[in-house]
């Protein structure tokens, strides 16, 4: 389906969430794909990157997004450490996910490091998304969250590492926070979709996390991020209307009680 709308032209649609009824929203508002990103580290789970979370966490956001998606197709992050000893530990980890979770396929960071990973999931039957560029996985290794790929030789083994996921078999390809010009080469490139976050707009599709596009996240405001509501305020202000209305009696009504 994904590959179809690249060869049609039809940008695809990407959001990240984390439970039933976010899911269930972006879901009959017309979302092409869910990712349950390993972002949920920190906007669920509060922690400060991605390391954190379990593959067990990362199993109960992706069965209740799954519970919520009828139609969009839902992939799951593998989480760090649950893919990256070996190739045994991968498909187990991705096996675990398929089993327990709904979810279509998964989604791992890395190119060549992970090849031999990737090959034994997909050979289990088990559709895979790469993810290239920043990948918030190896944040100790990088040190920085700042664009990726600015020097040739960066930009060279990312296409290197697109082609050859492309060649594995993945169905897509997630490029975080890279040229515009880097993510255009890669998607005229790929016969297979790529999703960008921060990789300009001559890319497939898009993708943000949900919490940042909702503006649930008023300090995280990278340039590639537009934001579409400022959920923190609104519910900074309904809560305190509530407050309110609770301590003045107005909230229960004489028609909101028995
Ligand atoms: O963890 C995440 O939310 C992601 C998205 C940016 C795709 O990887």
């Amino acid at each position: 389906m994904l590959s179809a709308m690249k060869q049609k032209g039809e940008k695809i649609t990407v959001l990240t969430a984390y439970d039933y009824s976010m899911a269930r929203i972006l879901d009959s508002a017309g979302i092409d794909v869910i990712i349950v990103g390993d972002s949920a580290s920190g906007v669920m789970a509060g922690y400060e990157n991605s390391l954190p979370v379990t593959l067990d966490e990362m199993i109960g956001y992706a069965s209740s997004v799954a519970r919520g998606a009828k139609r969009a197709l839902v992939v799951a992050d593998m989480p760090f450490g649950s893919y990256q000893g070996n190739s045994r530990q991968a498909l187990d980890s991705a096996v675990r996910i398929m089993k327990e979770t709904g979810a279509a396929a998964v989604k791992a960071e890395g190119g060549r490091e992970i090849a031999e990973s990737v090959t034994r999931i997909l050979n289990a039957g088990i559709p895979v998304m790469g993810h290239l560029g920043l990948t918030p996985q190896s944040i100790h290794k990088f040190g920085t969250y700042a664009v990726r790929a600015q020097d040739e030789a960066e930009a060279e083994k990312l296409l290197e590492d697109a082609h050859l996921l492309e060649e594995l078999g993945c169905f897509g390809i997630v490029l975080e926070k890279i040229p515009a010009a880097l993510g255009a080469k890669a998607a005229q490139e790929l016969k297979i979709p790529i999703i960008g976050i921060g990789a300009g707009r001559h890319v497939d599709g898009q993708v943000l996390v949900l919490h940042d596009m909702l503006g649930l996240n008023p300090d995280f405001s990278p340039r590639f991020l537009r934001r579409y509501l400022n959920l923190s305020e609104e519910i900074t202000g309904a809560v305190k209307q509530y407050i309110r209305d609770v301590q003045t009696c107005d909230f229960p009504n004489d028609n909101e009680q028995y």
